[in-house]
């Protein structure tokens, strides 16, 4: 067996998975004010404010990320019980696709997520009677606010929500408004996580949410074959690519889902997994790069198409180092 490993060339030689610059999509927090912010549980990570916006931008595309991932930051004074700021299409998130879309056109995929929690005063997903999260009541909403997306000139609408039979009537809706070729990437297999915590912070829903969690839509970490039901109904009801989530701690749901249905499958190293490696960076417990890449090459492995992680742009200058 030891062959094959003697030298880099013979290693590289039978290399069965590679990561390239186009399996990264770049999450960003945009903030409505012209100065970008760190955000402290994500060191490296800013709040992406007007005066570095399309210089941010600009980088992604010189490291030929394909796609960016955009989430605001919305003011609290602007959130609400029903969370209407969603489908304004005045909103940040709006303005902001205007924006790129204006200088760079297609050079990049625009992706927005379809969910309410940066809007609710509450910081769910969905919209909240007596505790209750409404299914159908909510999907009515987000069928507007990926509408305003499209119009704004998204790609790509992202629905993270996970309600029942969102994606169907998503899809109707946008192919109503003349949004035929709008991509719906779903955020199928979403777990309710722990791991999501520093994004919270980062889009200040965390103080919304208080002591609520979102385990009456979010999937149990417990369950597996209940991934693949929800990625066989996303997928008969229209959805484009399908996503799991978080990522390292759900390898297996991972494969599964990719080799089961083989479509386009993306997978989510979320803000907890990015914490952690960079804490263990900055004690010096880890070596950053090394175990960097290792973790996104095993999402290659286990059947990823493609990686939302809040390191692509170090990755991308990393793979660029290596040409
Ligand atoms: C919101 C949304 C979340 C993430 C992406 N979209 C958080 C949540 O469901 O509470 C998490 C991403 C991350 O942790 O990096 N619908």
């Amino acid at each position: 067996m030891r062959r094959h490993r003697t030298h880099e060339w013979s290693r590289r030689m039978v290399q069965e998975s590679n990561l390239s610059a186009s399996d990264l999509i770049w999450p960003l927090f945009v903030i409505d004010q012209p100065k970008s912010e760190p955000i402290s549980s994500l060191p490296g990570v800013n709040r992406v404010g007007s005066n570095d916006l399309l210089k941010t931008v600009e980088q992604a595309c010189r490291l030929k990320i394909p796609a960016i991932a955009i989430f605001p930051v919305t003011d609290n004074s602007l959130k609400t019980e029903d969370a209407l700021e969603a489908t304004n299409p005045d909103n940040l998130i709006c303005r902001t696709v205007r924006e790129i879309k204006k200088s760079f056109g297609n050079e990049i995929g625009l992706i927005c997520d379809v969910a309410l929690d940066p809007y609710s005063s509450h910081g769910q997903d969905g919209l909240m009677r007596n505790g209750v999260i409404l299914n159908d009541e909510t999907i009515a909403i987000l069928c507007q606010q990926a509408i305003v997306q499209a119009d704004a000139g998204c790609d790509i609408v992202a629905p993270s929500d996970m309600m029942d039979g969102r994606i169907g009537e998503i899809r109707d809706a946008l192919d109503d408004q003349g949004h035929q070729s709008i991509q719906i990437m779903s955020y199928a297999a979403k777990y309710a996580s722990s791991f999501y915590g520093p994004f919270r912070d980062a889009v200040g829903s965390a103080g919304n949410l208080g002591t609520g969690d979102k385990k009456t839509y979010q999937q149990s970490p417990s369950q597996t074959d209940e991934a693949l039901h929800e990625v066989a109904l996303d997928l008969l009801e229209g959805a484009d690519s399908v996503m799991v989530k978080p990522g390292m701690p759900y390898l297996d749901i991972l494969q599964r889902v990719k080799e089961t249905f083989k479509v386009p499958t993306f997978v989510y190293q979320v803000s907890g997994e990015y914490a952690m490696l960079t804490a263990a960076a900055e004690k010096g417990w880890l070596d950053k790069r090394s175990t960097v890449m290792e973790s996104l090459l095993a999402f290659k492995r286990a059947g990823a198409d493609g990686i939302l992680t809040y390191f692509a742009a170090e990755v991308g200058d990393w793979l660029k180092s290596q040409d």
